[in-house]
């Protein structure tokens, strides 16, 4: 990031942060646990046995790995494999793996907001698999896919993994799907992953691990609020409470304060009270049934072209083609 976009976030942080604990009730945006060391307490994530997100993503790559690639190029033109997000691209391997043992023509485009992550990932790559096509895009995804949509005509199949989508109400997923929409050419493809509605004690361990990892995570956001914005907040007088509503199909993270305490933040010049029991809402990990993402995907223009599922259906990737 440049200092200029540095500032720019530590701003749109403290302008939210405002802004969520003043209102009634509190909130902060999910957003705002991804520094260094949020990133790292999602890699910790990501291993717990609890979370079967990443483990079943990964198996449906494992098993329909042939399938996906050639319902990305059935006609066999090659494409640009664009991913949102794309992190330590370990979501991603095995079918980077897969597109060189076909000869897919196809150069690999991760985007990730952090050049860190980019910085890392390509050079991962290079080592493990020298002879793909990769280009890391440093930046934000719509910006960067605007960019690569100037630069050539040729398919782009952009990935969007790990139900990363599920952190958004339904009316921003379709509002960010429109979107998407409006970037792409009529020939390019959406392959996106969304969590499934399943057993709801399924979904509250996932989210509620007796290590802690996932407490610890929930909580960074108020040692980032320390670190940053010159804040005291005590995180043991906060605790990481879960929810599951198996009717909407959203699970819910709160910090609960367990006493009536108050925060100061020097650089917001705030003071936060805070009742007994009082709680801040952090996070949306929505979950999905085929009629709801065949729903979202017609919201933003989009039919779903084909899915793949994991033995247990616990998750699954959907592939969305431009419908007008
Ligand atoms: C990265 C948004 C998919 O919601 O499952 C993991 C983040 N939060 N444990 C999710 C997360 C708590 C994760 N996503």
């Amino acid at each position: 990031m440049s200092s200029k976009d540095q500032k720019v976030a530590v701003n749109t942080f403290a302008k939210e942060v405002h802004e969520g604990l003043t209102a009634f009730p509190k909130y902060l945006s999910s957003k705002f646990f991804y520094d260094e060391v949020g990133d790292g307490l999602f890699q910790q994530i990501m291993a717990l046995p609890e979370y079967y997100l990443t483990d079943a993503e990964d198996a449906i790559f494992k098993t329909h790995k042939t399938a996906i690639i050639h319902s990305f190029d059935a006609d066999h033109t090659g494409f640009d494999l664009v991913e949102l997000g794309a992190g330590d691209g370990k979501k991603t391997k095995v079918l980077l793996h897969e597109l060189l043992s076909q000869q897919v023509d196809c150069t690999y485009h991760p985007i990730d907001i952090s050049e860190n992550a980019i910085m890392g990932l390509v050079g991962t790559l290079k080592k493990e698999l020298p002879a793909l096509a990769v280009q890391g895009q440093v930046g934000e995804y719509f910006e960067v896919l605007d960019k690569l949509q100037g630069l050539s005509d040729r398919k782009k199949v952009i990935l969007f993994l790990g139900s990363n989508i599920g952190n958004l109400l339904h009316a921003r997923a379709a509002q960010f799907l429109q979107r998407l929409y409006a970037v792409m050419h009529p020939e390019d493809l959406v392959f996106i992953g969304f969590d499934q509605k399943k057993h709801p004690q399924k979904v509250l361990d996932a989210y509620n691990d007796p290590t802690g990892v996932t407490a610890a995570f929930n909580k960074n956001v108020l040692t980032r609020i320390n670190k940053e914005l010159g804040g005291n907040f005590d995180v043991d007088a906060f605790i990481h409470w879960e929810v599951y509503d198996p009717e909407s199909g959203t699970a819910k993270s709160y910090l609960v304060s367990t006493k009536k305490q108050t925060v100061d933040i020097d650089q917001l010049a705030l003071q936060v009270h805070f009742e007994p029991w009082e709680s801040i809402h952090t996070e949306i990990s929505q979950k999905y049934d085929d009629d709801t993402v065949k729903w979202l995907a017609e919201e933003a223009g989009f039919s779903v072209t084909t899915s793949f599922a994991d033995s247990e259906a616990y998750y699954k990737n959907y592939l969305f083609k431009k419908e007008k």
